[in-house]
């Protein structure tokens, strides 16, 4: 089986080459991400390979598959990135990793919380320079306090699990109770509950059509004053703008991103010397209680091993028209 393997970066492209070779598949790397003006490179293969800031939507497809490609295989979990309707009526087949290593976003999550809290990235650069001042830099016991997840499957849970080691009272919401997270003492209550009693908020859920900017200027007004706010699941799940707002009026207290809605032009690459024409994305990055990590939750050896290890099998169960539980359509 002939792979393009598009949005190639060196930590991502090494797990693969080593997986492989137990595979023996043909992998052509291209550093670009797939979308419009690089759907042609994916003539002649069988299958793409893409991550969460490829953009597969119908035109892409329309190439794709004019070009030959029958299986699009997405190296993550979240699917929100490709038009499944047009794939389906394309006859492609769209498989994905549904868990690689929930705990590699899990604890992620909870070093957003825990260096927003303690101020830790201003401590290291105070530090840096010799500045041993305290002000400024009182945290807050996280032992005792009220944490709010929203989405109790596998990332939810293994952050649930963490939370729980720090002593906190655990709220969740979603639509499926999951019992993992139920023998975790965890209350489920509805939305505006949760907002009302959560001094810590975790999204956990998928970004669908029905959730997009769940968290808003409407959502904010309903938390506590000061709430830290955490995403680590999909940009479009907040609106970045309300935030701001709710920043500035003091009732988001912390907010940590590893993603952003407009990261698609930002994400994995570096531009460090260019201008970035995001308002929105320089007003976040500089106030001093909000942290931005690159979408690199997921960014562990082990995490990165298992991603190689089910794209690369999942892809094997299709080239041998063997059922996949890891399709998507
Ligand atoms: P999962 O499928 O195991 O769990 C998702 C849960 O969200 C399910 O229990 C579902 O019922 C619930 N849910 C769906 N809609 C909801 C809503 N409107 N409100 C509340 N709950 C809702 O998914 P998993 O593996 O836990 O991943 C969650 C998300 O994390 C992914 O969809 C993805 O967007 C994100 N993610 C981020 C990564 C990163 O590196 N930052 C890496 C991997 C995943």
């Amino acid at each position: 089986m002939k792979i393009a393997f598009f949005s190639s970066q060196p930590y991502m492209r090494q797990p693969f080459a080593e997986q492989n070779a137990g595979y023996g598949f043909d992998i052509t790397w291209f550093d670009v991400r797939l979308e419009a003006q690089t759907a042609a490179l994916g003539r002649g293969f069988d299958a793409v390979c893409v991550f969460v800031n490829d953009k597969v939507d119908a035109e892409v497809i329309r190439v794709l598959a004019a070009g030959g490609v029958r299986f699009i295989a997405l190296r993550c979990a979240g699917y929100n990135n490709v038009d499944l309707d047009a794939a389906r009526a394309a006859g492609m087949t769209v498989v994905r990793v549904p868990a690689y290593s929930p705990e590699a976003v899990a604890e992620h999550t909870v070093g957003l919380m825990l260096t927003l809290n303690r101020h830790i990235h201003k401590a290291y650069q105070r530090t840096r320079d010799a500045n041993f001042s305290l002000n400024g830099l009182v945290g807050f016991n996280m032992h005792g306090k009220t944490a709010g997840v929203i989405g109790t499957g596998k990332i939810g849970v293994a952050t649930l699990r963490i939370l729980r080691g720090l002593g906190m009272e655990l709220l969740a919401h979603d639509p499926h109770e999951n019992p993992e997270a139920l023998a975790l003492g965890t209350r489920y209550v509805p939305l505006a509950e949760l907002f009302a009693r959560a001094d810590v908020i975790s999204l956990h859920c998928p970004l669908f059509r029905e959730n997009h900017h769940l968290l808003n200027r409407d959502s904010f007004a309903r938390m506590k004053d000061g709430v830290m706010i955490i995403n680590t699941s999909r940009g479009g799940l907040l609106n970045a703008d309300d935030a701001i707002e709710a920043i500035n009026s003091g009732r988001i207290g912390a907010l940590g991103l590893d993603v952003y809605e407009e990261e698609e032009n930002l994400f994995f690459t570096d531009k460090s010397s260019e201008i970035i024409r995001d308002n929105t994305f320089h007003l976040l990055s500089a106030y001093p209680n909000v942290i931005m990590t690159g979408h690199q939750a997921f960014l562990t050896r082990e995490a990165l091993a298992a991603i190689a290890h089910t794209t690369l099998d999942n892809l094997l169960r299709l080239s041998r028209r063997q059922p996949c539980d890891n399709q998507i359509n």
